[in-house]
């Protein structure tokens, strides 16, 4: 059984139908990759999942649960479906420049009662993130981008969860820290067991770094398969892979 399944969901802002009956799944222990080019529905089916978009048709299943369907047009509340171990990496970041990096972790940590707790995985995440680890007391603002975005990461495993959502971490930086973003993300999945769903625009460097994926056009999905046999896809090299 996957531990996360969306069967048939459609989204809709208004008149625009950005979902069309997508169905998906993401099993246990996997890194799974979306690609797709911007506008193709990736930011609102990662909405979805965490029930911060209504589905207007569809069910989606995680760990054996609905957490969103269409028929009571409701979704669990966000914040049960952090607790119930999802955690989203918004697109763009969303830190807070104005705190510290220790402060930011601490703000994913804000369901962590256990103080104990909380400090244990801010030191394993220095751990996986020296840089992190090295300006803790800076402010965010101060950091790169892509120590930005090492920090997003780091914030939501704050949490412990058994499942990431990352929208587009590699957006706008350069292909070397992407890279080695990509490998923390992989050595995480690996020593931490956490499942990674990952949404990228770059679909080389998913597909590089996923071993399933999926491919989306205009809020459907056109093609899935084992990572490996995407990269070597005409159609999504043509379309995708600049060959
Ligand atoms: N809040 C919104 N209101 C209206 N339209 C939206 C909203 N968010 C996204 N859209 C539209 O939905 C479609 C999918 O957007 P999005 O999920 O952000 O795509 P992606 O993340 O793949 O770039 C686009 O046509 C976009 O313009
Ligand atoms: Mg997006």
């Amino acid at each position: 059984m996957a531990l996360l399944n969306l069967d048939n969901i459609s989204v809709s802002y208004g008149s625009i139908k950005a979902l069309k009956d997508v169905s998906m799944h993401v099993n246990e222990g996997d890194i799974v990759s979306l690609i797709g080019a911007n506008g193709a529905g990736k930011s609102t089916l990662l909405k979805a999942i965490v029930g911060l978009e209504p589905l207007v048709n569809g069910t989606i299943s995680y760990d054996g649960n609905i957490i969103a369907t269409n028929v009571t047009s409701k979704s669990l509340p966000t914040e049960k479906i952090a607790r119930n171990g999802i955690a989203l990496v918004p697109e763009g970041r969303r830190v807070f420049a104005d705190m510290s990096v220790e402060e930011n972790l601490d703000m994913g940590a804000f369901m962590v009662r256990d103080e104990n707790l909380i400090k244990q995985k801010k030191e394993e995440m220095y751990e996986f993130f020296p840089i992190l680890g090295a300006r803790r007391k800076q402010k965010t603002r101060s950091l790169s981008g892509g120590e930005q975005q090492m920090m997003a990461i780091a914030r939501a495993l704050m949490s412990s969860p058994r499942m990431i959502l990352l929208d587009e971490p590699g957006l706008g930086l350069a292909p070397l820290i992407i890279q080695d973003i990509f490998e923390k993300i992989a050595y995480i999945n690996q020593s931490e067991n956490v499942t990674v769903f990952l949404v990228e625009q770059n679909a080389r460097m998913a597909l590089k770094a996923s071993t399933e994926g999926y491919v989306m056009e205009n809020g459907r999905i056109v093609l899935s398969g084992s990572s490996k046999d995407l990269l070597n896809n005409d159609s999504v090299q043509s379309a995708y892979l600049g060959a």
